[in-house]
């Protein structure tokens, strides 16, 4: 039985990771939970944001599970997300954005966000220049390399997806330096894959294309920053941030969780969506080599929003979190398993 690191999170994390959890097991997978700490949690307990025994057991297992970790605004430790990326190299962040409501702005949007996610503007090279604090500076770090890396991530990805369309989409008429040496490797690697059609956009009309017309698009690949508003974008045109999973991507690690953080509005109050975490354990289960229960928990979920009855506020439903797990749960029965297809 494989063992997985398991980090709740906080706010609205432990109720979302429990329903994602129940949904996989009821659904076949098998996994030996590590449960640790980081963030706000470690602190409380404490312990520093990212504790060594936190660090070791992720180094061990390579595989991740883990609730929205909240990062202070202005002042306070940096982010623990953030950190947990450059620690263990997980240079690209797999976000896919799929219509499973329907009755949304649009029925039957499919994008992936392939975020770059250990430079960029997200670097965390910041500091006042004075003492007086007259003003502050931050450095952008864009490397070929790590380009280079995501950039070829996303074409191998395209290759898997059912339009071999990808867009890159950067700065480069204004941050000359950074975003153009982003372009510039990206139309390198495109001319080795002539059979998939590859353009790129500014990220400003980008924003715009997207809300106008997703269905030009299909995999984008950007920068950092960009990619982390750019895939709260696409969380919009799907329903909003309780529907978007992401897969943390290294050479040898992968850590899954949601696209939305820890939504301290509404923790506590048993209201979160869990979709984006079953979404995101569903992905975890393919990477560990358990495809089916990953792909039969995908199926109960996406039965579940289909028929609507059961869904939680966010879209517009009444249940609480544990009342859609519960249905999710239920269409698992629904579902066959490869053994009783056979
Ligand atoms: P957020 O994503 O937590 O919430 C934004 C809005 O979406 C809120 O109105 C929230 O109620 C709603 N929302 C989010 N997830 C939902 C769900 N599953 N079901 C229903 N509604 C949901 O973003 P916000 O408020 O900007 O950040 C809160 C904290 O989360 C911050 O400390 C931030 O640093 C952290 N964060 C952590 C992330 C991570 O762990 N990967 C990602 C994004 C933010
Ligand atoms: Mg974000």
């Amino acid at each position: 039985m494989p063992t997985v690191t398991l980090i709740k999170g906080d706010g609205i994390g432990p109720e979302v990771v429990d329903a994602a959890i129940r949904v996989i097991e009821a659904a076949g997978a098998t996994i030996e939970w590590d449960e640790q700490v980081a963030g706000v949690t470690a602190v409380e307990r404490g312990l520093e944001t990212l504790p060594p025994v936190t660090l070791d057991s992720f180094r061990d297992s390579r595989v991740c599970l883990k609730g929205p970790l909240t990062t202070p605004i202005g002042s306070g430790f940096r982010s623990v997300n953030v950190a947990l990326r450059k620690e263990f190299d997980l240079y690209a962040n797999v976000r896919p954005s799929k219509s499973l409501v329907p009755g949304g702005r649009y029925d039957d949007v499919d994008l992936v966000v392939i975020r770059e996610n250990t430079e960029g503007l997200y670097a965390g090279i910041e500091h006042y220049i004075d003492t007086k604090r007259s003003a502050a500076e931050s450095i952008t770090i864009v490397t070929q390399d790590a380009s280079r890396r995501v950039i070829k991530f996303a074409f191998d990805y395209v290759a898997g997806r059912p339009k071999q369309h990808l867009t890159l989409v950067h700065k480069a008429n204004i941050l000359k330096y950074t975003s153009g040496l982003f372009l510039e490797v990206g139309k390198e690697l495109a001319d080795d894959h002539p059979e998939i059609e590859f353009n790129d956009r500014i990220i400003d009309n980008m924003a715009m294309q997207l809300v106008l017309d997703p269905h030009q698009f299909d995999t984008i690949v950007t920068t950092n920053m960009f990619g982390d508003i750019l895939s709260d974008l696409c969380a919009g045109l799907v329903g909003g941030l309780g529907m978007a999973p992401a897969a943390n991507v290294g050479e040898e690690m992968a850590m899954f969780e949601a696209v939305h953080g820890s939504a301290p509005d509404i923790a506590g109050k048993q209201i979160a969506n869990p979709t984006a975490l079953i979404l995101a354990a569903a992905m975890l289960c393919e990477h560990i080599d358990q495809a089916e229960a990953g792909d039969r928990s995908r199926a109960a979920v996406e039965r579940v929003l289909l028929e609507g009855q059961v869904r939680t506020p966010d879209l517009g439903g009444s249940a609480t979190t544990v009342e859609f797990c519960d249905e999710v749960v239920r269409a698992l029965e629904r579902i066959p398993t490869a053994e009783a297809v056979r």
